[in-house]
């Protein structure tokens, strides 16, 4: 298989017989700084990843994705690669790598990386060539510009953490592009021989034996060729970040994109089984385009809906579920997020009680759950001291609550010193939350609610692959019913801190949240503030 063939491959869907492993199964995401530290220098590792699949069995997920954790100078905590076929040393070596994917599979877990391929460290040596003159034979590598007529920046386009996304190179007097930070220069992927060196790595990574990518800013990957400057947003608050003073018109989501997904997946389409998950912050129509012509695009674009939602209410909830089913493209395999590393956690957006809900959605809403660390524990936002800051988006824009230090601290194993995390200072300060031993063995604990509602999932195949069906609102709980041909489920959740009634079909309460109701349920009931049920109905209505 050379390069050149994976570049015009036609992408044919390397379909097994019956549902994949990534629509069935459970994705966790470790943020591995964060994790479980073996070396004692208060950052996490793999070999901490390793030694703690125990656990992640013992819950009960199916795939881990671990973000970044390639060479990189960290100026975005590993978003800045500078090689992408190794590992960075804070995190082991490749040999570590290899150990993990080994030992995920005798656990029968899969293995998901994730893939930057938006932008490179400007400690690349693609980079580092690219900008040694304007004659390099990596040149055209990256996004370079003249600056304006009347000097300066070529256009107005912002960067993602605050000022101006074009950085003057001095010694060439050009300017380079970067989505992000002057550290993080874009690729430019309208170079064939980029696509070619990109998708080499895909096919290392392949060959070793990963399951899988999750790809990052997948919808900034090709920018305008004409570089027109974007147009204001009317509806910009001020106070807010600065990069969303203008509307990313023309360097975010445009249509050539679709074409480089497609070729990235028939890469993954030449290896049995994989899959390409991709970050997509945009509005439902525009995200299920990622899926692609006839299924070529990305098995699971990711769906930030419950993320970005604002407010937290049976009727947003339901029309969300419903617009975005009505939207899907036939065969399009729908996903759920509730939290990520970018992203506050669930607990302090919507309260601890309420996380326990979100957590019973996202387990029994049809689609491929993503789990973030620590939100199985209901960790909430940990207050980061002015001076253990460490994040380049509240660093560079500060005081406008930007940071993401609050939901990457260390996931906490047990009580005491250390947390079971490190035995040096940890890299970012401990919350205050439950930890992991504690909660184990406390039935009623957010760990126990996740564990029970995975093992659900591994009884009632309805709840992982079933069809979705009667999505209702009434006051504020909302209710909808998953079947196959084995058995039916209603969901009922209390979106309020108050009672609220709602209709069930007779049926056996196989679990509930925020309350100990059990037994059998038949026609009205009234659910208690904060509480959710999932029901096993009796009998099935033709
Ligand atoms: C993605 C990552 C985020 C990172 C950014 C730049 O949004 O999730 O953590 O800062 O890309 O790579």
């Amino acid at each position: 298989m050379t390069g050149d063939n994976v570049i015009s491959a036609v992408a044919a869907p390397n379909r097994a017989p019956g549902p994949a492993w990534w629509q069935k199964g459970v994705i966790y995401q470790i943020y591995p700084r964060s994790f479980q530290d073996t070396g004692g220098d208060g950052t996490g590792d793999l070999k901490g990843i390793t030694k703690r699949l125990e656990y992640l069995q013992w819950l009960g997920v199916d795939a881990i994705w671990v973000s970044p954790v390639y060479p990189s100078p960290m100026t975005d905590f590993g978003y800045d690669i500078s090689d992408y076929t190794d590992i960075d040393p804070l995190f082991g070596g490749l040999a570590d790598m290899d150990a993990l994917i080994a030992a995920a599979h005798a656990r029968g877990l899969k293995l998901i990386l994730d893939y930057v391929p938006n932008h490179t460290s400007d400690q690349h040596p693609w980079f580092v060539e690219s900008r040694k003159s304007r004659m390099s034979p990596k040149r055209d590598w990256y996004i370079w510009h003249d600056p304006a007529a009347g000097g300066g920046a070529p256009n107005n386009w912002l960067g993602n953490f605050g000022g101006s996304a074009w950085t003057l190179d001095e010694a060439s007097g050009s300017y380079y592009y970067h989505s992000f930070l002057p550290t993080q220069p874009d690729l430019n992927w309208r170079n064939p021989q980029v696509r070619a060196a990109m998708f080499n790595v895909l096919k290392f990574w392949l060959e070793r034996g990963v399951d899988g990518f999750r790809v990052d800013v997948m919808w900034m990957m090709i920018k305008d060729d004409q570089f027109r400057d974007n147009p204001r947003d009317p509806n910009y608050v001020p106070g807010g970040s600065s990069h969303d003073r203008l509307i990313p018109l023309y360097t975010a989501d445009r249509p050539e994109v679709q074409g480089i997904v497609a070729e990235m997946r028939a890469v993954l389409n030449e290896f049995a089984e994989r899959v390409l998950i991709g970050e997509l912050y945009l509005p439902v129509d525009r995200l299920v385009a990622y899926y692609g012509a006839d299924g070529s695009g990305a098995q699971l674009p990711f769906n930030f809906q419950l993320l970005t939602m604002q407010g937290w209410d049976a009727q947003t909830i339901a029309q969300i579920i419903i617009n975005y089913e009505r939207a899907l493209p036939p065969g399009g395999w729908p996903n759920w997020v509730l939290g990520n590393h970018d992203r506050p956690r669930i607990a302090s957006r919507i309260g601890p009680a309420q996380a326990r809900i979100a957590a019973m959605l996202l387990l029994t809403l049809r689609g491929t759950p993503t789990i973030y660390m620590g939100d199985e524990l209901g960790m909430v936002n940990t207050v980061i001291p002015q001076a253990d800051i460490r994040d380049p988006a509240e660093l560079r824009e500060p005081g406008k609550n930007l940071g993401r230090d609050p939901e990457r601290t260390p996931f906490l194993w047990q009580p005491g010193p250390g947390a079971g995390f490190t035995t040096g200072r940890p890299w970012l300060p401990f919350g205050n939350d439950t930890p992991m031993s504690m909660q184990r063995d406390d039935p009623h604990s957010m760990l126990n609610l996740y564990r029970q509602m995975l093992a659900l999932r591994r009884r009632y195949p309805a709840l992982a692959l079933g069809a979705v069906e009667a999505v209702g609102v009434s006051g504020s709980v909302l209710s909808f019913l998953r079947w196959d041909g084995g058995a039916a489920l209603q969901i009922l959740v209390n979106t309020a801190d108050q009672d609220c009634a709602a209709s069930t079909q007779a049926g056996q309460i196989l679990l509930a949240a925020n309350s100990a109701r059990n037994g059998a349920v038949s026609g009205g009931l009234t659910l208690t503030a904060n509480e959710g049920l999932v029901v096993l109905i009796d009998e099935v209505a033709d």
